[in-house]
Formats: C-alpha cells, structure tokens, sequence
C-alpha cells in the first residue's frame, strides 16, 4: 500500500510540476504547499507504526455477516493499533480473487479471508506465501490448500448433525412419524452450506427421513422467500419441516408460508429450523416462530487478534480454533442432545440472552 501510495505521489508530483510550468507563480506556490503537506502526510502513514491488514469479506448477504464485519472493524480500528482495509466482495468469488492480490500489492501486513467458496484457493494463497504475508482464514473453509497460518470458524458440520439430532428429539416428544423436509441451503460451494447439508442429511437418512428437495437460497432473504415460494407450489401440503441454513432465509420463508396460510413454530403445522442465531433470528425462537436455531458465532475477530499478536512475537499461532456456540430453543422439553459421542445443553431462549446477542 504503502510502496504504491509513494509511486502514486509520484506521479502527482511530475504532473504538478508541469502544471507549474505553464501557471502564475501564486499557482507555483499553492502547488509547492501541496505537495510538501502530500509528503507528510506520506511520511506519516510510513512511520504510523500501524498494522496494516487486508480483510476480503464475502459480502453483506444476511445479519450474520453485518456482525461479522463489525466484530473485524472494532477490533481492527486505529486506536487499537491497526490500518485495516475492507473489501466487501459482494458473493463473487473472482472479485475475492482479485481482493487478495491487491493487498498483496499494497504490501500489507496480514491478509483475512473468509472464503466465499471452499475450493479454488492454492494458487492465490501461493502468491501470498511467496510475497511473505500471512493469510488467516476465518469462518468457512479452504477445503484445496493448506497455505494460510490460522483457520477461526465454525464446525458446519456439526451445527448441520444438531439440528438433526434435536428434530429427531423433537419429533419423538411430540409423536410425530414422519419428517418430510424441504431444505434451503446457503450459497452454492461455500462450506458452510456443504457441512449444514451433510450433517443434517447423515441423520435425515440415518432416521429414513424423506428430503422433498433442497435448493440454494444464497443465505438472504429474498433468496429463502423465492426458494419457498416455490417450494409451496410444489408441495404443499405434502411438508411438515422446513430447515433454513440461516437466519435471513427463515424470514423470507416465512413470508413465503405466511402468504399461502401456512402455520409453521412451534403452535404450527410446519417445524422450523434455522441456522446463526443472531438477535433477529433469537426473536423469532422467543416468539415461536422458529423451533430451533443453532448457533453460528460470528464473533472471531479477537481470536483473530491473538493469533496476529503470536505471529508479530514470533510464536506459532493455532492452526485451528472454534467459536463457543449455543443451541436455542423456546420450548423447554428437550433439555440437551448428543452431537459427535458429546452431549451440549439446548439454551432456552430469554430477552437477557437476546438483549446480549449480537
Ligand atoms: O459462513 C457463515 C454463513 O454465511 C452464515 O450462516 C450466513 O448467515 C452467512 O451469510
């Protein structure tokens, strides 16, 4: 950054003196005064002793993501010591791409990535290596290279075999045979929705539950409403859970089932599954609206601190480090489930815990 900010001024500079040459000497001066306020301001960001970071975010697709970009801008301001530079990548993977590759050109101190799609990465991680930045990654995966310092997320996993094992909890407290499920998954090749898929569907076919379809909402809004819409058309009737693989798909679906008279939660005829937990999100599992919505933390920024602050004392960071999650439910009947051979308490929700959430 620093290096391309020089040769920017550069450029200014011969410009300016060019200019001087055809100009009146009150211009020449304005000019002089320019340029030297210029050069300090260059020396400046030179000697700011600031650690300049590059953060490829995937974009501003669901209330997930505006927390996870706030955790990385707050920890990361100024004050504490830090020149970060934000790239929202809008969903497009070749505009991460190209994100990496200018902050390697601007030179900076630590790249941050959270990878849009889980493959695609070696080569570009590759050119990071050779400029000697270190990449942390955060909240999904990179599932086709191994060359970054420090991974800080989530098991999707994990949340995707939960959500399975407290529908099936579920379904036996409240003498339900059948699971005929619809599910809207996240956007395509992202690992989050790879591992909530997975895990969800190691039990639906452990169980014998029958999956009517699966389509991907892009993790927004409009994405789970759309999906749902259609979803309705060709099966109503025929469904009785709906599995959303975030927050901002379960709105949209339930303006999709509330518009076709569908009632769904837990006074309803469809049982409603989401992913995240953020503060919206825990409002509709205190009203009854979502049955249960497992947690997704997107809080890593100070993990992500730690880790920079081993690197910059020359210590080895964690290679792998997960987030604390919790499992929210409004009804208390099921107190806990079994996850991975490990036993995790379901958090009913309360306004204290909303009130804490972000
Ligand atoms: O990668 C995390 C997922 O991405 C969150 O579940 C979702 O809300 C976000 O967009």
């Amino acid at each position: 950054m620093k290096k391309k900010f020089l040769a920017t001024l550069l450029t200014v500079s011969m410009a300016a003196t060019m200019l001087v040459g055809c100009g009146s000497d009150d211009d020449a001066k304005e000019n002089d005064k320019q340029q030297e306020t210029q050069k300090e301001d260059s020396d400046d960001s030179k000697g700011d002793g600031l650690i300049t970071i590059g953060f490829a975010q995937v974009g501003h697709e669901s209330d997930w993501r505006t927390a996870s970009t706030k955790s990385c801008q707050d920890v990361f301001s100024k004050d504490n010591g830090y020149d970060l530079q934000f790239v929202d990548c809008d969903n497009d993977p070749a505009v991460q791409l190209e994100a990496v590759r200018n902050f390697i050109e601007q030179d900076v101190d630590y790249i941050i990535i959270d990878p849009i799609v889980a493959n695609g990465w070696d080569t570009v991680l590759t050119e990071c290596e050779d400029a000697g930045i270190p990449v942390i990654v955060i909240d999904r995966t990179i599932e086709d290279s191994d060359k970054y310092v420090s991974w800080v997320g989530s098991n999707f996993k994990t949340e995707g075999l939960a959500a399975g094992e407290w529908l099936k909890a579920y379904i036996k407290e409240k003498n339900i045979s059948e699971v005929n499920a619809l599910v809207i998954e996240g956007s395509k090749g992202a690992s989050a929705t790879i591992g909530r898929t997975d895990g969800f569907k190691e039990i639906a076919d452990r169980e014998g539950w029958k999956i009517l379809d699966s389509q991907d909402g892009d993790f927004t809004q409009d994405g789970g409403q759309e999906i749902m819409e259609s979803y309705i058309k060709s099966y109503e009737g025929k469904f009785n859970v709906v599995i959303c693989q975030n927050d901002n798909e379960a709105f949209g679906a339930m303006d999709a089932m509330k518009a076709a008279g569908i009632k769904y939660g837990v006074d309803g005829d469809v049982i409603l599954v989401s992913f995240d937990a953020c503060t919206a999100g825990l409002e509709r599992v205190m009203s009854g609206e979502i049955n249960a919505d497992f947690e997704c933390n997107p809080l890593a920024a100070p993990f992500v601190e730690e880790v920079i602050k081993k690197l910059q004392n020359n210590e080895t960071p964690e290679k792998e480090v997960y987030m604390e999650e919790h499992w929210f439910v409004k009804e208390d009947i099921i107190p806990s489930i079994e996850v991975n051979g490990e036993s995790q308490d379901m958090t009913v929700v309360t306004q204290e815990i909303i009130d804490a959430q972000y």
